[in-house]
């Protein structure tokens, strides 16, 4: 018996259906919040190895916490990757994120694991760096201005206007900053620490690398960067000098969380095991981003600032990252600093 040509097209139209059901299943919407090149490097590569479309959004650290709290109730973010640790703790101890053990922890160092213990598993490391300042060297030498080696010279009076960093609510270095200072010299002075660096700030960015990326255009003197994002420029060429500042300085442990209640929990999972196998960490240098991988087997950049070579303080992540110290803290710098006249 011949099938009739209806039967035929039924059927086809069937598995049209049912491979643009697979299709359309086969999405992830990553929410990124470290540089744009690595966001966009990471889209194109999962992309390619498995497939699966990826919409990607790139916003700073505390702009993504923000987002994915208001969603939470109807989340539409999978999975969350990159930017500071802190934000990815206070998720986690909010309930936003889900929590996962991914088979590819044993390739990881420790400070990525004790990132993923302190957050009983619901985030995970995928990189570290420590926080810095840059400057551009040519608009030191026409400003006349001494080299800056210490977080204490940046609030020189000479130094007004020639400063710029983000603003820690929206970035993740700058609320860096806020608790290194914290942690640094004691909540008091660290505070007015940060009342007289207001005076010589020039602009509060929103994105933590943006001071550093203006300092290499020439639009500020110093910006206060993750150091690596001061590497950044200067290996594109620009006349950038990054800087480990001779008090000692904190550092993150950049990481990701998989977001409760997502759409594409299966896909999400994919993308995490990818991205902490060595392949995926090792191509981040292709696109400047120098952060130390948290994959064992990853090369690190020879560009890359070695942390051991820094002067570390043991920065609290817990306490910096739980929910009630970041808030307060925030706060008290909208309040005490940030309103204060420059
Ligand atoms: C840059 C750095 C990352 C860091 C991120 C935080 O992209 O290269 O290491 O995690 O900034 O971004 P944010 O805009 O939140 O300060």
């Amino acid at each position: 018996m011949t099938k009739s040509p209806f039967l035929y097209s039924a059927a086809f139209a069937a598995t049209l259906v049912a491979g643009a059901v697979s299709a359309q299943a086969a999405s992830l919407t990553l929410y990124c919040s470290a540089d744009e090149a690595w966001c966009q490097q990471i889209k194109t590569g999962f992309e390619a190895e498995t497939g699966i479309t990826v919409d990607m959004t790139r916003k700073s650290s505390g702009e993504t916490y923000a987002q994915v709290r208001a969603e939470a109730s109807n989340p539409k973010g999978d999975v969350w990757w990159g930017g500071t640790g802190d934000p990815h703790l206070q998720a986690a101890e909010e309930g936003l994120t889900e929590a996962y053990e991914s088979p590819m922890r044993g390739e990881l160092y420790d400070w990525a694991i004790k990132q993923a213990e302190a957050a009983d598993n619901k985030t995970i490391g995928v990189y570290s760096g420590a926080l810095g300042f840059g400057y551009n060297k040519d608009l030191l030498a026409r400003n006349n201005l001494p080299e800056p080696k210490c977080w204490a010279d940046l609030i020189k009076p000479e130094f007004k206007g020639h400063v710029q960093i983000a603003n820690p609510n929206s970035s993740g270095t700058a609320y860096t900053m806020l608790a290194t200072m914290v942690q640094l010299m004691g909540e008091d002075q660290g505070f007015d620490y940060m009342k007289a660096l207001h005076k010589n700030v020039n602009q509060y960015t929103k994105s933590g690398s943006a001071p550093i990326k203006a300092a290499g255009l020439g639009e500020t003197t110093v910006g206060i960067v993750f150091m690596h994002d001061a590497v950044s420029q200067s290996a594109a060429g620009f006349p950038i000098v990054t800087v480990a500042p001779c008090e000692g300085t904190g550092y993150e442990i950049g990481s990701m969380s998989l977001i409760k209640g997502a759409r594409n929990p299966d896909e999400a999972k994919k993308f995490y095991d990818w991205a902490l196998t060595a392949a995926m960490q090792d191509k981040a240098k292709d696109v400047k981003s120098f952060q130390i991988p948290s994959n064992k087997n990853a090369t690190p950049s020879p560009l890359s600032p070695d942390l051991s070579a820094i002067k570390l303080i043991d920065y609290d992540f817990k306490k910096y990252g739980s929910s009630d110290e970041r808030k307060r803290l925030l706060q008290k710098w909208d309040t005490e600093v940030s309103t204060l006249p420059q």
